[in-house]
C-alpha cells in the first residue's frame, strides 16, 4: 500500500512526459526528416588509387525535403584528388519515403598513406512549404587504413605464384582420378573383350 502511493508521482511523471513526446511528434508530423548514410565502397584503400564514397539519403519524414545540400569537407585537397563527382551537391527535392544516392570518387595523392578517419558530411535542407532550415549529418564510416602502393604490390603481386601453385594442385586432383579411372576402364574393357570371345 505504502509503495503504491509512493509510485503515484512517478506514474504521473511518466504519463506527462509521454504526452509531451506525443505532442512534439505531432508538431513534426508534416516535416521532412533525412537520414544520410556515408559508405566507403572499397575493400582496400590504396595510395594513388580510387576510393568510392557513396551517400544514400533517405527521407523518413512525411513531407518532401527541398533544396537538400550535402557538403563533405572531410577530404582535404592537400591529401586527396577528386576524380569523379562532387563533395558538395544539391538535390532539389527528395519525396517522403524515398532515397537518393550520390557517388564520389576520391584518390589519395601520391605519398599519402596511413590511418584515415572517415567522418561525417553535413546536410542542410528544409521541408516543403517552410523556410526553416534543418540540419543533419551523414553517418561516419570510421577508421580506415590507406596502404602505400609499395606495400599493396608486395602483398598482392606474389599471389600470382599462389594461383599457379593452386592450379597445378587442382589439376592434379582432377587428373589423378581420371588417370586411375581410365586405367581401370581399359582393364575392364580388356576383360569384357576376352569374355565375349
Ligand atoms: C532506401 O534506403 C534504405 C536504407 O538504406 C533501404 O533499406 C531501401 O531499400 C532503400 N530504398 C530504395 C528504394 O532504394
Ligand atoms: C574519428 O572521428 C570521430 C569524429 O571526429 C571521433 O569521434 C572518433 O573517435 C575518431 N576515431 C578515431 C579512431 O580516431
Amino acid at each position: 500500500m505504502l509503495t503504491m502511493t509512493r509510485n503515484i508521482p512517478f506514474i504521473l511523471f511518466v504519463l506527462i512526459s509521454w504526452t509531451l513526446m506525443v505532442s512534439t511528434d505531432e508538431q513534426n508530423s508534416d516535416r521532412a526528416r533525412l537520414l544520410a548514410e556515408k559508405q566507403v565502397l572499397n575493400k582496400y584503400l590504396v595510395e594513388n588509387k580510387d576510393i568510392l564514397i557513396n551517400y544514400n539519403i533517405f527521407n523518413v519524414g512525411s513531407s518532401s525535403a527541398i533544396n537538400v545540400k550535402l557538403s563533405d569537407n572531410t577530404f582535404s585537397l592537400a591529401h586527396f584528388d577528386i576524380v569523379g563527382g562532387s563533395l558538395k551537391f544539391t538535390i532539389p527535392r527528395i519525396a517522403p519515403q524515398s532515397n537518393t544516392t550520390h557517388t564520389v570518387v576520391v584518390r589519395p595523392k601520391e605519398g599519402i598513406w596511413g590511418r584515415f578517419n572517415f567522418t561525417a558530411g553535413e546536410l542542410i535542407y528544409s521541408s516543403e512549404g517552410s523556410n526553416e532550415l534543418q540540419y543533419g549529418y551523414t553517418s561516419e564510416p570510421g577508421d580506415g587504413y590507406i596502404v602505400s602502393l609499395k606495400e599493396f604490390d608486395k602483398r598482392f603481386s606474389p599471389h600470382y605464384y599462389d594461383w599457379a601453385a593452386f592450379l597445378i594442385i587442382s589439376m592434379a586432383t582432377v587428373l589423378l582420378p581420371y588417370l586411375l579411372w581410365n586405367g581401370s576402364k581399359n582393364k575392364y574393357e580388356k576383360l569384357s573383350a576376352r569374355k565375349t570371345k
